[in-house]
């Protein structure tokens, strides 16, 4: 974990760092970079995370919801373009309107697709119920990131309201249902420290996470947040972030790793030097362009998309599935029949 806190400028050490992961993200789960379609469904949502520029109190923003026909037209884009899967993100909603409209949605992709399109959602924290519903329409992976493994800094990132055990509960519950579960958190954030960014990459092998995302954390003006100064500048938070991407890499060689468009807001190359750092997944985004200015959780934000050229890019529909998740399951039931 020695490179974690090496000096921020030292691009050498880095660079074989970052080497070193690629070499083994490319022996262990292969040099394919998959893609998943970015669906922002809407941008109403409950919480009131002191960071996030679409928090419920933030009355600036203008809502929006998606159509079924706008969400079936982007599923369908990512279906025709060989991805293989769609994310469904929104803020978060419990309302058995919201639930039941999301059933019909997987239910309308799955049909239109048939059957062929792999689905995430990432619709916050529910009940086992509302995960199982979920799960039985075919949705099969799951997004929810902890922000910060860290109790006493989840509880200065959020209202006293917000529960960090609900949240950690939420993942096992997730894990209970049959999903494969990602998780993840920002790095750069005020009260950060290298040490909690440290403990935060063993909390993921604690878990035994199949999916991460994680990105650099960006003020957004006018969130609470955004008085409270970060320990590090925004190219140190881009550095870090590669950083984290490569050694959770190396800690966990078959684990699906994102390059998330955080890292885009901060360097117009940031999705690439991710998969360069080791990351094997990037999510396109497919929301239309006429609300996407909307779904803003930080500033700056990227609108345009990015540049693909130079990358072993899958485009042959394989959902391209957690190799992590695979082998659990292998071991599990392996297992099972020996305990016979
Ligand atoms: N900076 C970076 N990431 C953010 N998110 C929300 N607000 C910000 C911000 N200001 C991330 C959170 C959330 C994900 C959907 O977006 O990690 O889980
Ligand atoms: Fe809502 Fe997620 Fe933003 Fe929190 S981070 S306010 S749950 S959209």
């Amino acid at each position: 974990m020695e490179q974690l806190g090496a000096p921020l400028g030292d691009l050498a050490l880095d660079r074989a760092l970052f080497d070193r992961a690629v070499q083994v993200r490319n022996r262990t789960v292969g040099d394919r970079v998959h893609l998943r379609g970015l669906i922002e469904l809407s941008n109403r949502c409950r919480k009131n995370c002191l960071y996030c520029g679409i928090r419920c109190g933030n009355g600036a923003v203008e809502r929006y919801e998606l159509t079924d026909r706008q969400v079936l037209a982007a599923a369908q884009y990512a279906w025709q373009a060989g991805y293989g899967s769609v994310v469904i993100q929104a803020g978060e909603r419990t309302d058995e309107a919201f639930i039941g409209r999301i059933e019909r949605l997987l239910h309308a992709i799955k049909e239109m697709s048939q059957g062929e399109l792999g689905i995430t959602l990432s619709l916050g924290e529910q009940t086992l119920e509302t995960y199982h519903r979920w799960f039985e329409t075919g949705a099969h992976r799951y997004l929810l990131r902890i922000e910060s493994s860290d109790p006493t800094l989840y509880a200065r990132l959020h209202p006293a309201d917000h529960s960090y055990h609900e949240r950690r509960e939420c993942l096992t519950r997730l894990r209970e249902t049959g999903y494969q579960v990602g998780t993840g958190v920002m790095i750069g954030l005020p009260f950060q420290t290298i040490e909690t960014l440290a403990d935060d990459l063993l909390f993921f092998q604690q878990l035994d996470i199949d999916m991460c995302g994680m990105g650099p954390y960006i003020e957004f003006p006018g969130t609470p947040l955004a008085d409270f100064p970060s320990a590090f500048t925004r190219p140190e938070r881009l550095q870090l972030a590669l950083r984290m991407i490569a050694l959770l890499r190396l800690l966990m060689p078959d684990l699906n790793i994102a390059s998330t468009t955080a890292l885009h807001a901060l360097h117009p190359k940031g999705r690439e030097l991710g998969i360069a750092a080791g990351a094997n997944v990037m999510m396109p985004n497919l929301t239309p362009d006429t609300v996407r200015g909307n779904y803003r959780l930080y500033d700056n934000k990227p609108l345009q998309d990015m540049d693909l050229s130079g990358f072993n890019v899958a485009l042959d529909n394989t959902w391209g599935d957690s190799r992590h998740f695979a082998a659990r399951k292998a071991a599990a039931s392996s297992s099972d029949a020996s305990d016979k």
